[in-house]
């Protein structure tokens, strides 16, 4: 690890130690052949019959790591991360479903990303793997992977489409949402509009 990285993460070193504990999850039980009628019927006009989302805002959830979608649908649920799209498709479903549902696209083999952008793949690369130790922007590949595929609560990344990413950053940025842990508003209020640009462009252009 450079020097320069190891200070930047430090500040870091404590939630970060907050945010993995509580990754450790217990393994999800639930059968996903069960999920298959409800995503078919409920989710698939949006996400795609396979978790791969057909279009840029709606997010991919193929190959996503099953905690995280859980702990997601759950926050819909109880609309402590509210989007009026996917209010109607959770309602009446039990948390057997909701588990169901995430080891159904847990298990989804996601397809590459689209990149619009590729002249700015390059600094998305930089921030994302050294951050911006200037503005206090932490790397990202500590806690979602040098590949983007996270893992347990941290979401995988790697492929996801671009107008998505940049709509949560903005979320993230004006405390629409947050239902997750801090340092992801903390990270976002840290980065300009041109660097969440190329972030994002960066993780669509992740190997699946
Ligand atoms: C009408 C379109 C629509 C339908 C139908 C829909 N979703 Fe969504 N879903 C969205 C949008 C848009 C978002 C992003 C919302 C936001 O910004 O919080 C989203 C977000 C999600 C997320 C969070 C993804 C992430 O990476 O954080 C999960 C999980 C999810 N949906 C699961 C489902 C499931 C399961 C169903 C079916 C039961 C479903 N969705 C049906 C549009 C839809
Ligand atoms: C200390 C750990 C940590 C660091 C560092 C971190 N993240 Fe995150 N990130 C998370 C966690 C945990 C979530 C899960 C959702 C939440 O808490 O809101 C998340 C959520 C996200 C999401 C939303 C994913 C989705 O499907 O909706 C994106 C995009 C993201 N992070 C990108 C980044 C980028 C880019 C960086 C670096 C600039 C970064 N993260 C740094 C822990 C981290």
């Amino acid at each position: 690890m450079r020097f320069d990285r190891l200070i930047a993460s430090l500040g870091l070193a404590l939630c970060l130690g907050a945010v993995a504990g509580s990754a450790v999850a217990a393994k999800l039980q639930g059968d996903p052949a069960k999920a298959a009628p409800i995503v078919d019927e409920k989710c698939a006009g949006c996400h795609g019959p396979d978790g791969n989302s057909p279009a840029p805002n709606f997010p991919s959830l193929a190959g996503q790591n099953a905690n995280y979608l859980l702990k997601e649908m759950q926050a819909y649920k109880s609309q402590r991360r509210s989007n009026d799209m996917m209010t109607p498709p959770l309602e009446g479903l039990t948390d057997q479903d909701l588990a169901n549902i995430a080891l159904f696209f847990a298990k989804q083999k996601p397809t590459p990303g689209t990149v619009g952008n590729p002249d700015l793949l390059k600094l998305g690369a930089k921030l994302y793997l050294q951050g911006n130790p200037a503005s206090g922007v932490p790397a990202c590949d500590i806690c979602h992977g040098g590949d983007g595929h996270g893992r347990s609560y941290f979401p995988r990344v790697a492929a996801q489409g671009v107008d998505y990413s940049i709509d949560q950053f903005n979320q993230y940025a004006h405390d629409v949402r947050k239902s997750g842990k801090k340092i992801m508003r903390s990270v976002a209020k840290r980065l300009t509009e041109a660097e969440v640009k190329a972030i994002a462009e960066y993780m669509a252009s992740l190997a699946p």
